[in-house]
């Protein structure tokens, strides 16, 4: 099995690989800390070399789970590229007085979480931080001003967001000297109001990379009886039997990856075997009419 390569994430930004391995499963996986580093260093030898997760991921647990692992042989960290978000809940400033989930963009709530995910992890830096969300009550000065604190700190290399519109990504970036690396967003053929809504027009645009969350629609591509989903499997099926992959699976990540706004695409499984398929798909030569033949299926009609 061929490597998977890396790829320039924006301009001026950090080299990623294009399959990254997310981590907000991680606590389902029942691995102990051993089988959690052989399950990092099986993928960061096919070449699967970022790795995604993220403050709220189980309250912090994810994080602290993964730098369990990451202890046991500490040489990993220079072989891997981390990406961790801040923003939801601002978890960390209210425990104990929690009273709604909320977001927190404030720069104290960005500095207090960024510093609890580095504890937890293990490291002393982060690859790139993440706006999880947009926050209705998001100051792009505050927000740029930790950024910065962060950058000198030699804590953040990079800086990105998360399901964020183009406006709100053109407001922050506004602020900004360099050029955010990414808008993690979900694609997949359930969901692909991305490429409807001119998110990824815009990171076309300004080549930058969309880090395609949910590739499978978190399972439900398998899963789902609706008739979309039903419509989607059929024709995925066909579409494995033409390109002669081995799976629905590798058809989806081919769908996902041939995008103009050339998106890396996350990897939510943490089955080895699964993380395989999504590597296959990147030898698929899916054509253009076999990407509307998903597309057409997702919707139920043809194209006007
Ligand atoms: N920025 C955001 O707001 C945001 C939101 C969601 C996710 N993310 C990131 O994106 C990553 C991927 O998201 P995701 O986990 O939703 O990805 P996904 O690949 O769409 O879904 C993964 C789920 O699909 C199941 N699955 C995979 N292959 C299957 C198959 N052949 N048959 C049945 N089930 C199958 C997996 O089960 P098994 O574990 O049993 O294989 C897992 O539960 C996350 O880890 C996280 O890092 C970001």
């Amino acid at each position: 099995m061929s490597s998977v390569k890396k790829v320039l994430m924006a301009p001026q930004g950090p080299e990623f690989s294009q399959l990254v391995q997310g981590y907000w499963r991680l606590g389902a996986w029942n691995m102990d800390p051993q089988a959690r580093l052989s399950f990092l260093k099986q993928h960061v030898e096919m070449g699967i070399t970022t790795v995604d997760h993220a403050a709220i991921y189980d309250a912090g647990h994810c994080e602290t789970l993964f730098g369990e692992a990451l202890r046991l042989d500490p040489a990993m960290r220079s072989k891997i590229e981390i990406v961790s978000k801040f923003g939801i809940n601002g978890i960390e400033q209210t425990v104990g007085e929690k009273r709604v989930s909320h977001y927190d963009s404030s720069k104290q709530a960005i500095l207090t979480s960024t510093e609890n995910s580095l504890k937890r992890l293990g490291v002393e830096q982060l690859d790139a931080l993440l706006v999880h969300r947009p926050d209705f009550l998001m100051d792009a000065d505050q927000v740029a001003d930790a950024f910065g604190e962060l950058q000198q700190s030699g804590k953040v290399k990079h800086f990105g967001v998360s399901n964020f519109t183009a406006s709100q990504f053109d407001l922050l970036q506004s602020r900004l000297d360099k050029p955010l690396i990414t808008n993690q967003v979900e694609i997949n053929p359930i969901n692909f109001s991305a490429l409807e809504d001119g998110t990824c027009d815009q990171l076309q645009q300004y080549r930058v990379r969309p880090m395609a969350w949910s590739c499978l629609a978190g399972g439900g591509i398998f899963s789902e009886q609706t008739d979309q989903a039903r419509r989607l499997r059929g024709a995925l099926t066909e579409l494995a039997d033409e390109l002669g992959a081995d799976s629905i699976e590798q058809v989806v990540f081919a769908w996902v990856l041939k995008h103009p706004s050339n998106p890396v695409g996350l990897i939510g499984s943490g089955k080895i075997e699964r993380v395989k398929e999504a590597v296959a798909a990147l030898a698929l030569q899916m054509n253009t009419e076999q990407w509307y033949r998903v597309w057409v299926a997702s919707k139920g009609f043809a194209v006007p």
